[in-house]
C-alpha cells in the first residue's frame, strides 16, 4: 500500500487552510429502505418492474447502513476526512411522504448527525437523494405542483430535528437526474418518457428548492444551497449540427437549473422545445427559486459527446462513445471538464457563491487495489486545485463514495466506494484509495 502508484499526489498542505475534504453518501443507496418504519419510495417499485433494475436489485438491504452506521462513521474519520455528506429519507421520515411522521426516522437521524459531530466531522445533509415516498408518487410525484408544497413539509419536519447541528444543508441532490433523467430518459423512477412530464417536473424541481430553502430561512438556518450535477458537451464532431446539438444538451444538463437559480430565467435553447409543455404561470415562481443561496454544490464525472439526431423531434440528438479511458459505467475520464465548469459557475456567480465539489469518483471493480480510482481521483484534485488558482472559490472536495452500495438502475455491480463492502456478509475493507486518501490528509506534499 506504501508504493508510489498508491500514492495521491496531492497532499492537504496543497490546497487553501480550512479546505474541506469529505465523502458522500445517499440514504437509499446505503441505509436499507426495509430498515427502521420507512415508508415505500418509488425506487422500491420502480425496481420491481421487470428489466428497471439490473438483476431487480433494490436498496431494502443496501449496504445496512441502517445498523452500521457507526462503524461506517469510523472510517470517515479514520480515512482523515473533515466532512460527512449524507441525505436522509423522506420516506424514514414521513412514511405516507406527509402527515403522521416516523419516530423512529427522526430518532435515527438524529443519531447519526450526533455520531458525525462526535467524530469530529462536519455533518452536510441533502433533503432529497431521490428517494420520493411512493405515496406521493401516485399523486403525480414532481409532475404535481403540489410537490413543493410536500417538500416544504417535509423540510420543516425533518431540520426541525436536526437542522441546528448541520454544518451544511443542500435541498435536492442533481435535479437533471430527479427531471430528465427520469421523465424524460424514463432511467430513472419513476421511469417516464415525456417530454410534458419532464417539463412539469424541470420546473417543480426547482420550485420545491425554492419553497424549502424559504422554510428554512424562516427556521433562521444557514449555509443553505443545493447539488447539481454538470457533464461537459461535447461537439461528437466539427459540424455545425454537431455544435447545436452539444449547445442543447448544455442547456438541458447544465445551464437550465443554474441560470434559474442565480439569474431567474430558462436558457431560450431549451424553452425552444419546452415552452409548450411547462405548467402556465411558470414565470411567476422565478423570483422564489432564485433567492440567494449560501453555497453551491457541483458533481462532476464525467463528458458527453453529442450528435445531431435529426429524425427525431426536439432536442433531436444522441450520445456516441469517445476516445478517452473509461470507468467501469463507460464514462469516459476528462478532468478538464471539472475545471471547465468551476470556472463557468464562479463566472455565472461574479464570483460570490461558494462552490463545494460535493461529488466525484469512479465506477472500478477492483474490489481492494484501487490504483485507477487513486489515478482518477489525483487528476480531478488537481483540475480543482488548479481552478482554485484561477480565482475560483472552491471550499471543499466530497469524494464519490464512501463505500460500494446499489448503483441505481445498475445494481451492486457498479462500485464506486473507496471502502470495499462484501454485500453477502456486509464486510467492510478500505481499499488502496482510502489508504491513499488518509495518507494525503496526514502527510505533508511531497517534494517536487
Ligand atoms: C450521481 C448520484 C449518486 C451516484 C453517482 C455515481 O449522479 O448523485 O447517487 O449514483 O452519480
Amino acid at each position: 500500500m506504501t508504493s508510489d502508484t498508491s500514492r495521491f499526489a496531492f497532499a492537504r498542505s496543497n490546497f487553501p487552510k480550512g479546505f474541506r475534504f469529505g465523502a458522500a453518501t445517499a440514504a437509499y443507496q446505503i441505509e436499507g429502505s426495509s430498515f427502521g418504519g420507512a415508508g415505500p419510495c418509488h425506487w422500491d417499485t420502480f425496481a420491481q418492474t421487470p428489466g428497471n433494475t439490473a438483476g431487480a436489485e433494490d436498496g431494502s438491504v443496501a449496504c445496512d447502513h441502517y445498523h452500521r452506521w457507526e462503524e461506517d462513521l469510523d472510517l470517515v474519520r479514520d480515512a482523515g476526512l473533515d466532512a460527512y455528506r449524507f441525505s436522509m429519507s423522506w420516506a424514514r421520515v414521513l412514511p405516507e411522504g406527509r402527515g403522521q411522521p416516523n419516530r423512529e426516522g427522526l430518532d435515527y437521524y438524529d443519531r447519526l448527525v450526533d455520531g458525525i459531530l462526535e467524530r469530529g466531522l462536519e455533518p452536510w445533509a441533502t433533503l432529497y437523494h431521490w428517494d420520493m415516498p411512493a405515496a406521493l408518487s401516485d399523486l403525480g410525484g414532481w409532475r404535481n405542483r403540489d410537490v413543493a408544497d410536500w417538500f416544504a413539509e417535509y423540510t420543516q419536519i425533518i431540520m426541525g430535528r436536526v437542522g441546528d447541528r448541520l454544518k451544511g444543508t443542500a435541498t435536492l441532490n442533481e435535479p437533471w437526474c430527479v427531471a430528465w433523467l427520469s421523465h424524460f430518459l424514463g432511467h430513472h423512477a419513476p421511469g417516464l418518457r415525456d417530454i410534458r412530464a419532464a417539463a412539469r417536473a424541470m420546473h417543480h424541481v426547482l420550485l420545491a428548492h425554492g419553497r424549502s430553502m424559504e422554510v428554512m430561512r424562516a427556521m433562521g438556518l444557514e449555509n443553505l444551497g443545493i447539488v447539481l450535477n454538470f457533464e461537459h458537451a461535447r461537439p461528437a464532431d466539427e459540424s455545425d449540427g454537431a455544435a447545436l446539438a452539444a449547445a442543447r444538451y448544455d442547456g438541458i444538463y447544465n445551464r437550465w437549473f443554474i441560470e434559474a437559480l442565480l439569474h431567474r430565467r430558462y436558457p431560450e435553447i431549451v424553452l425552444e422545445g419546452l415552452a409548450p409543455h411547462l405548467p402556465a404561470g411558470w414565470e411567476d415562481d422565478m423570483d422564489l427559486i432564485g433567492r440567494p443561496l449560501d453555497w453551491l454544490g457541483v458533481n462532476y464525472y464525467t463528458c458527453n459527446r453529442v450528435a445531431p439526431d435529426p429524425d427525431q423531434p426536439w432536442p433531436a440528438l444522441t450520445s456516441v462513445p469517445g476516445p478517452l479511458p473509461k470507468t467501469d459505467m463507460d464514462w469516459e475520464i476528462a478532468p478538464d471538464g471539472l475545471a471547465f465548469f468551476l470556472k463557468r459557475l464562479s463566472a455565472l456567480s461574479d464570483g460570490n457563491l461558494p462552490i463545494y465539489v460535493t461529488e466525484n469518483g469512479m465506477a472500478d471493480s477492483a474490489p481492494e487495489d484501487d490504483q485507477t480510482r487513486i489515478a482518477y481521483l489525483d487528476s480531478h484534485f488537481a483540475a480543482a486545485r488548479a481552478a482554485i488558482d484561477d480565482g475560483v472559490d472552491l471550499r471543499g472536495y466530497f469524494v464519490w463514495s464512501l463505500l460500494d452500495n446499489y448503483e441505481w438502475a445498475f445494481g451492486y455491480d457498479k462500485r464506486f466506494g473507496i471502502v470495499h463492502v462484501d454485500f453477502d456478509t456486509q464486510k467492510r475493507t478500505p481499499k488502496a484509495s482510502w489508504h491513499a486518501l488518509r495518507a494525503a490528509l496526514r502527510e505533508p506534499a511531497p517534494a517536487e
